[in-house]
């Protein structure tokens, strides 16, 4: 069975489906995950299950993968295990996700009615484009890789998909600015879906697993540190970040009344 606590989820649960279903009865949702390459002990551990059911869920999976062998768990650090709400620096990094998700939930409508042979079609793209460029990522996603990521192994298996997430989304933001140069609307929108489906799954990654499992590791210095460094940071950014979430009030407006108006 230790042989298993370092073997990739993925590998396992290749060999052993019933493995990933048991997962996901318990909120663990690694059956989706793109990589995969997380050992199952760190998969249990990063989702801070109560004792008596994570001691459920192994001896379940000791049962598929290792029938008849002994499960035995190692004891947790006591702050590992109850959960609590975000604290104030998490907290912060969560708003943040709510605009970007209500940014995210207009795309499949601007890219619907879009013409990239209308300027202000374009205009609409590269200020949704300066959105992302800006908030998402100069902003938020700055804030989690350069101060509280850094906190970490910069090599787990769960940040390397954290990163990787950054990057396809960086990508595939790109490519949808390329596609709008050469007039390309199929490129704009694609890119741009991909975009979303990227974050949508980043964030709720983010949001369930991560930064609960971050705020059970960091000490009360650490989210102390944390705090002050992103107060100065929100209040440098403050004026342009009211600027952006006017922006998504605009665009939610305007698809909100193109509804009423087809109802
Ligand atoms: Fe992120
Ligand atoms: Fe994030």
């Amino acid at each position: 069975m230790n042989e298993y606590l370092r073997t990739p989820i993925r590998e396992i649960i290749s060999r052993f489906p019933q493995v990933g279903s048991l997962l996901e009865a318990h909120g663990i949702g690694c059956v989706p995950c793109s990589l995969g390459t997380c050992p199952l002990g760190d998969i249990v551990d990063i989702h801070g299950l109560a004792p008596e059911v994570e001691l459920a869920l192994m001896t379940a999976i000791g049962a598929i993968v290792a029938p008849g062998e002994a499960v035995v768990l190692s004891a947790r650090p006591a702050a590992s295990s109850p959960k609590k709400g975000f604290s104030p620096p998490m907290k912060t990094l969560v708003d943040e996700h709510r605009l970007i998700l209500r940014l995210i939930a207009l795309v499949p409508a601007v890219t619907a009615s879009l013409d990239v042979h209308a300027e202000d079609d374009r205009q609409l793209v590269v200020a949704i484009v300066a959105f992302i460029r800006n908030y998402a990522d100069r902003f938020h996603h700055a804030k989690e890789e350069d101060l509280l990521f850094a906190r970490f192994d910069r090599e787990s298996d769960i940040l390397q998909v954290m990163y990787e997430d950054h990057a396809n989304g960086r990508a595939c933001v790109k490519a949808a600015v390329d596609a709008l140069e050469r007039r390309d609307p199929a490129g704009v929108t694609d890119n741009l879906i991909a975009y979303t489906e990227i974050l949508k799954q980043h964030i709720r990654k983010e949001d369930e697993i991560l930064y609960p499992w971050m705020d059970r590791k960091l000490s009360t210095r650490q989210v102390g540190e944390l705090f002050s460094a992103f107060r100065k940071i929100d209040s440098a950014f403050s004026e342009e970040a009211g600027r952006y979430e006017a922006f998504v009030r605009s665009l939610e407006d305007k698809f909100a009344s193109n509804d009423a108006e087809v109802a």
